[in-house]
Order: C-alpha cells, then structure tokens, then sequence
C-alpha cells in the first residue's frame, strides 16, 4: 500500500473527516506508531526539548532534523513524514528555505516540510510549493520565538491579536500551504479559523473543533520529564514504566536472578 499524501490530507476535510499526528524522532518510534495508523508524522525541532537535551527548539541543526527525519522515513511504510525546518534555516528568505527543503527532501525523503509564520512567512511558503515541495505552515505560538516571546503565551487573545492570526493564516494558505497548525490559541478562535479556512487546520492547544490533532509524543505517551502543557493528554504513565523496568534489571543482576538458565548458552 503506498504512502499517505498531502492530498488525502486535503480530502479528509472535504469529508469532514478528523485525523491525529503525532510527532517521531527515531525509526522504531516511527514504526510503532505507523503500524497503529497514525497518517502524518511530524519530525518536530521538539527533538530540541525532547530527544536532544537542549532547553528549547532553537539551538536544532539542519544536520539533526535531516538526520532523525531520515529514520523515521525508514521506519514507516504508510505514514506521510513531514519534516520541520529548524531555526535559522528559512528566515533569511525563500531561496534559504528552498535550500535547506529541498535538502529535507532529497537526504531525508520526507513528503512535506513544516515551517513556522503566518503572514512574515508567506513568500517562503510560495516558493517551495510552486518548486513542488509540500509546505505545513505553523501559526500562533511559534517556539522558535521563545527569546523574543520571553516564554509560551497563548496567542491570540483580544479582538487585534485574533484578527492577526485570521491574516497569518489566510496568508499561508493564499501562498499554497496545505495544511497549517494552531498552536496555543483560544479554541473559539481556532474554530473560527478552521471554518474560515479551505486547507485543514492542525490543532495543540487549539481546542477541540481543528481538522486534525497533534501531540509531541513523549507528551502523548508520558515520557517527559517534570509537569507538561494543560493541552496534553498522556495516554500512558512510560516513564515511570521505563525506569521501573531498568531498576528491576538492575536489582536482578545485582542480585544474580538474570541472566537465568533461559537465557544461557551451554
Ligand atoms: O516541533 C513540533 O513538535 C511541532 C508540533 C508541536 C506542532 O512543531
Ligand atoms: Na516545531
């Protein structure tokens, strides 16, 4: 069976149809979640904060997103890979960002790029889809931003902010994106957004009426470290089954009940 694409994607919201992504940082995570039916796969630059020990997205590389996309395009078979283009590798303008896409494209294999910005954003977008690459756009909180925010407010809040992200996100579509995530906006206007929009919206922290739902997924599966966002729902506690997991090890091999006659050679 072939591969997801962007126009399945597109037709899901003709039919009014919601689907969910999840984000992959490895092959074999990759492959789980293939395997459970997850259509779209993001390579986030959240492998920043959750894979990579940095303390944000914006010290990711062109070099590790490439990398870790490549993984997760061979750990998957039906899963349409999109592949997020890090910080400083599309803000200089269009050709940068058809560069550093088109090197996504052809070292990774991914099927589509993400890049964050509405209407600041726009020109980049109209080049990689008029080069014939797939473009995510990624409005609202924007954590490559994290410096000039001075943290993660929720965006969109008051009558001239909400109008702005009407404009960013009409504005990314106008430039041919196929789909754009809200992140961290009041679900009344992420609603009004996804009415107004043709292209289906991508929802974190967007409440529940978006076109479709992504979660990092060390959020999703519980792995992450500490307290995390309201917007996550963990569906599974695996850090604490992880770390249960190795301690029994250790305590067997300490104690000398493994390895056991099963797991001998003679
Ligand atoms: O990097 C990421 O994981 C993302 C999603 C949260 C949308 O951009
Ligand atoms: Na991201």
């Amino acid at each position: 069976s072939r591969r997801i694409t962007v126009r399945d994607v597109a037709a899901a919201k003709a039919r009014d149809e919601k689907w969910p992504m999840l984000t992959a940082y490895d092959a074999m995570t990759a492959s789980v979640f293939d395997e459970a039916g997850i259509p779209v796969l993001l390579v986030g630059d959240s492998m920043g904060n959750c894979h990579l020990g940095y303390e944000s997205t914006v010290p990711v590389t062109m070099d590790e997103i490439t990398l870790l996309s490549a993984a997760v395009v061979r750990g998957t078979k039906r899963a349409l890979v999109v592949g997020d283009l890090p910080f400083g590798s599309y803000q200089e303008g269009p050709v940068q960002a058809l560069r550093n896409a088109t090197r996504l494209v052809k070292e990774a294999g991914v099927g589509a790029v993400k890049l964050e910005g509405g209407e600041r954003s726009a020109g980049q977008v109209e080049l990689l889809v008029s080069s014939g690459i797939p473009v995510m756009a990624h409005v609202g909180l924007t954590p490559q931003s994290v410096n000039a925010y001075g943290g993660y407010p929720v965006q969109g809040r008051g009558e001239e902010a909400a109008q702005q992200l009407l404009r960013d996100a009409k504005a990314v579509q106008d430039a041919g994106a196929f789909a754009v995530v809200l992140e961290a906006v009041p679900s009344e206007l992420a609603a009004e957004v996804t009415r107004s929009l043709a292209i289906p919206t991508v929802g974190i922290g967007a409440g529940p009426d978006c076109d479709a739902q992504v979660l990092v997924w060390t959020d999703m599966a519980g792995m992450t470290a500490g307290r995390v966002p309201k917007f996550v729902k963990q569906y599974l506690a695996l850090r604490k089954l992880l770390g249960d997991a190795a301690k029994e090890f250790a305590e067997d091999v300490v104690g000398g009940a493994f390895p056991a006659e099963p797991h001998v050679f003679h």
